[in-house]
């Protein structure tokens, strides 16, 4: 439809109607087969403000979308389709590791390629819109859902939001296949007090712009056609009703023109936080705010109209409104054709097809994290092995926000080592539950409870105990359950089920060579499996492809290359932890301190067990020390820093350089370190290559005590590793020498 004509519409339309667009139902109120996603209990709606709403969520499925879609516009007065959105994360029905995992890649393209073919398959099956990407910055692991975000640094998450909203809308809404993409959740939901979901967020200004609207911002750039609002305050004003937040920061500064959506029932919540005294309050707020659809609350379907006609709230913030989600609707061509994808036969020959499959399964290899090796791994295949633990024969390598696919369609570990492992003297032994007793864990329309007798737990545990002493190497599959992280599943104990810890200790009695397989959706604190490991892969939750990946890695058909987007931590209490962090008037320096006065913990080491960053490979590389083509910038000049990185192992590898800065002295405090770049090489064994980074004035620029976003002259320190603990500098001045 033309400028033109969706302003007719809009003027034909009345205001019930209007009102009606700017209201999201979940789809269970027009087809039971619906996912829920959200707290629904009690929810009800009047039969017009179901005719007339604008979108649905969580109702998926090429006939029930086609059916729901013809019925409503068969009734709609202006016959404007319905938009359908689902949280489609981490793949649709071919599952990819979560996106913590595609963070670890370091490899954007990687995840943007996922995104392209979870946008496939999802449009095939009548989706318009996913919540997703998930651009929160993450620094603290009892939040469980940091497995949503791809980590703990701006910019590598501005680089991965950038390629995966490009990956589902294409250059924009490249058909077939295009699917409209939500960054996610403005802003600062990430940094919940304590770690405990929905908690208050504490964020001065500066830090909020410096460290966590980056990203967002470059999701936005990128071309994101929704940001949902987040659940949090800041300052004191939830996110949901926050003027300066979405009409200063996000519409203005940032300049987002779409659709800005409530996160489920956030408006009416609003009163839960005590900013709104009750639901008129709470829509007038929102739609000051400039929040254009109400997800799940009612709230602009039960008081917009009044509100309107009261003479409170102008009709041309209606009109804004409707007018941004008409648009929406507009680009993703559904006045021409309401099912623009939606196609049963297309949608059966995409999912889980061999490529999808096939790239699902790359996906996963490029996102293990090797995080110890003493030499033992890649595996021998003629070494008598056994595989231990609740992940040995579990298909629940799934994260907990991919309810659009389904566990069946994961290859457990034991059958892709049987399918495809080398070694035919292999013993499996799952040898304890995944959960402690009486855990029982909710996810969206599942759950994850274990029955076992305490006679049955100790039969599997002396079936494991058996199988490690006859055993040359014992491999085992521990981790967090797939439902312990995810929405509402904060812990304050980051550690693996204590039943598995049980399971450790009495194998690694029995067989000192131990690798083991961790599978989390967060950093937790593995300070004992370190101790009893010579080996540990992390492999997060890879996904429908994951178990046949961890072969490929385990007995070396694919050398693993990840780095850690998110620090582990030593423990829970040095969290939260991030390594671009201040460097404080007392910087504690290990070793070197004079006085007892410094910034640092009595019982524990300041560092973090492994920082951002980090990760090993089955060969080793020398980095040699950084070299600049000058020690003088100038402004508007530029400055080559590079390396020569050499494979002096004996296998093919890939190694992640990566480059950080330092300001030593600013107008504000800056961070001891700042990722501004990074580079993979693969390098044959004995293979060197020259690797550049081009520093301009631009990678120095921040938020400066002129509230400006500035470089300021003075001395810098570059820095090229492989983690971020890198110590590989130079130095060089931005100006003139004074
Ligand atoms: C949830 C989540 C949000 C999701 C939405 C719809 O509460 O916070 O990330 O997209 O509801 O399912």
């Amino acid at each position: 439809m033309t400028k033109e004509g969706l302003h007719d519409l809009l003027e034909v339309m009345s205001l019930e109607e209007k009102v009606g667009q700017m209201n999201q139902l979940s789809g269970s109120f027009f087809n039971p087969s619906a996912s829920v996603t959200g707290p629904i209990e009690g929810k009800k709606f009047a039969r017009e403000s179901i005719s007339l709403c604008g979108s649905v969520l969580g109702l998926m499925g090429t006939k029930t979308v086609k059916k729901v879609q013809k019925e409503y516009l068969e009734n709609h007065p202006h016959k404007i389709p319905l938009l359908f959105m689902m949280d489609v994360i981490n793949g649709y029905k071919t599952i990819f590791p979560i996106p913590l995992a595609q963070g670890a890649s370091f490899a954007p393209k990687l995840a943007g390629h996922c995104a392209r073919i979870a946008a496939k398959e999802a449009a095939a099956d009548g989706l318009h819109v996913t919540f997703s990407p998930m651009t929160d910055l993450v620094w603290d692991a009892r939040w469980g859902r940091v497995m949503e975000s791809t980590g703990e640094d701006p910019y590598l998450n501005g680089r991965f939001a950038e390629a995966m909203v490009k990956g589902y809308q294409g250059n924009g809404f490249d058909r077939p296949y295009a699917m409209a993409a939500c960054v996610k959740h403005f802003a600062g939901y990430g940094a919940p007090e304590a770690g405990r979901d929905y908690n208050t967020v504490e964020l001065s200004q500066h830090t909020l712009r410096q460290f966590y609207l980056p990203a967002y911002e470059a999701g936005i750039h990128a071309g994101a056609a929704l940001t949902m609002a987040s659940f949090n305050t800041l300052e004191g004003i939830p996110a949901t009703g926050n003027l300066w937040l979405m009409r200063e920061v996000l519409r203005k500064e940032i300049g987002f023109e779409g659709v800005l959506i409530s996160d489920w029932s956030a408006i009416e919540e609003m009163i839960s936080h005590g900013y709104c005294a009750d639901r008129k309050e709470a829509a007038l707020r929102a739609v000051m705010a400039g929040v254009d659809i109400d997800m799940m609350s009612g709230v602009y379907a039960e008081h917009l109209v009044r509100l309107v006609r009261e003479g409170q709230v102008a009709e041309t913030l209606i009109d804004e409104a409707v007018m941004r989600i008409l648009k929406l609707k507009n680009n993703l061509g559904l006045f021409e054709n309401p099912y623009p994808d939606s196609d049963e036969n297309e949608a059966s020959r995409l999912f889980l097809c061999q490529e999808h499959r096939e790239f699902a399964r790359k996906a996963a290899r490029e996102s293990f994290v090797l995080l110890k090796n003493d030499g033992i791994l890649p595996l021998a295949g003629e070494k008598k092995t056994a595989f231990i633990g609740p992940y040995v024969g579990s298909q629940n390598l799934i994260g907990s926000w991919s309810l659009t696919g389904d566990v069946k369609d994961v290859t457990t570990l034991k059958k892709a080592l049987l399918e495809q492992g080398p070694n035919q003297d292999m013993a499996f032994a799952q040898g304890s539950p995944m959960l402690d007793e009486m855990m029982d864990l909710e996810g969206f329309h599942e759950r994850q409870k274990e029955n076992f007798t305490p006679g049955e737990q100790e039969k599997m545990l002396k079936e494991a105990i058996d199988a490690a002493k006859r055993a040359e190497v014992v491999v085992m599959a521990l981790g967090e359950d797939r439902l312990q992280s995810g929405e509402a599943t904060s812990n304050a104990n980051i550690q693996i089920p204590k039943v598995q810890q049980v399971l450790l200790e009495e194998v690694s009695k029995s067989n000192e060579n131990v690798i083991v397989v961790l599978f989390s959706g967060r950093p937790l604190d593995i300070r004992n499996i370190v101790q009893k490991a010579k080996a540990i892969l992390q492999v997060w939750l890879p996904g429908t492809e994951g178990a046949r990946a961890i072969v490929d890695v385990l007995f070396g058909e694919y050398n693993p290359s990840g780095k850690l987007p998110m620090a582990f931590p030593y423990c829970v209490g040095q969290v939260p932890i991030h390594y671009n962090s201040y460097p404080t008037g007392r910087p504690h320096i290990p070793g070197k301190d004079k006085d007892r006065f410094r910034s640092k913990y009595l019982d524990i080491p300041n560092e973090p067990l492994f920082p951002f960053g980090y990760g090993l490979s089955y060969t080793c590389f020398s980095i040699s020390p950084v070299m600049l083509s000058k020690k003088d910038m100038i402004k508007g000049g530029c400055i080559e820093a590079s390396v020569m990185v050499k494979n002096i192992g004996s296998v093919k590898g890939t190694e992640t350089l990566q480059l950080y800065i330092h300001d030593l002295a600013a107008s504000v405090v800056r961070p001891v370190k700042e990722l501004k770049g990074f580079c993979k090489v693969e390098l044959k064994p004995g293979e060197a290559r020259k690797v550049c980074f081009s520093i301009t004035e631009k990678e120095l620029r921040f938020l400066t005590g002129n509230g400006r976003v500035e470089s300021e002259e003075g001395e810098f320190e570059v820095y090229i590793g492989n983690s971020s603990s890198t110590d590989n500098k130079a130095r060089f001045m931005l100006g003139c020498r004074r």
